[in-house]
């Protein structure tokens, strides 16, 4: 695969061996760091998406997320930050940050990581910490979305890329996708359409990442997909 040009939304040295000085890529392979507390089926995806980046570390803050065992499994090197062993919310992402930095990110990926983050965190990371959130942002932030979307009675829900600011569940969109909502939906079977689709838009983005299509400038986000537009979402569907 040949790489056009490099990603600039974050300089970022990569430890000598590592550079990639092959006549078809012109730029270093982006270096992805993700965060999960649990589950871990959204870093699942990104780990066999087949993505052209290395994916450096897994790292959690409990050591029983589920995650961790399947990321083991694909050989990725997982690393666990136990937030009760910080008695506030700055000490546990300083060192968070320590841990994260040794693996010398270009993007961090939040992945089902249940922590709310210090402005300090967040600002470390400016234009390379990215999140999903199970909504149609800004519709929804927060937990439970699914049992929110079915209690306003909307007709389309679904999920979000985005880049991360220090308020919660906001920031530069990155992607969204939609699902219909049904009549006879519940919060899970509702959450399993809109996972579904988190599956696929999570690795479509660090796709875009790392092949340099992918720009954010005063606060927007800019993808050269190279696609057409897609046509309109409505609901209810006609026939
Ligand atoms: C996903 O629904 C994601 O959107 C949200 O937390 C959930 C994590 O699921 N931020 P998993 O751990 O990726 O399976």
């Amino acid at each position: 695969m040949k790489i056009a040009m490099p990603v600039s939304l974050s300089p970022n040295s990569l430890p000598e061996g590592e550079r990639d000085t092959g006549s078809l890529r012109e730029v270093p392979i982006k270096r992805i760091v993700i965060l999960i507390s649990g589950r871990g089926s959204n870093m699942q995806a990104i780990l066999e998406a087949r993505l052209p980046v290395k994916i450096a570390a897994v790292i959690s803050n409990k050591a029983d997320a589920k995650g961790l065992e399947t990321a083991a499994r694909h050989g990725v090197t997982t690393a666990v930050v136990y937030h009760k062993q910080y008695s506030n919310r700055t000490d546990f992402d300083t060192a968070l940050a320590a841990k994260i930095d040794e693996f010398s990110p270009d993007l961090v990926v939040l992945a089902g990581f249940m922590r709310i983050l210090t402005p300090e965190f967040v600002n470390h990371y400016q234009g390379r910490l990215i999140n999903i959130h199970p909504a149609l942002l800004p519709a929804f932030p927060g937990l439970n979305t699914h049992e929110k979307a079915l209690q306003e009675g909307v007709r389309i829900h679904g999920c979000t890329v985005h880049f991360v600011t220090p308020s919660v569940d906001h920031g530069p969109i990155i992607v969204q996708a939609a699902v219909p909502v049904l009549p006879d939906d519940t919060p899970d079977t509702l959450a399993a359409r809109v996972l579904e689709q988190e599956h696929l838009i999570y690795p479509q983005t660090i796709r875009w990442f790392a092949e340099g299509r992918l720009t954010l400038e005063q606060g927007k986000v800019t993808v050269r997909t190279g696609g057409a537009c897609a046509a309109a979402l409505r609901s209810p569907w006609e026939a």
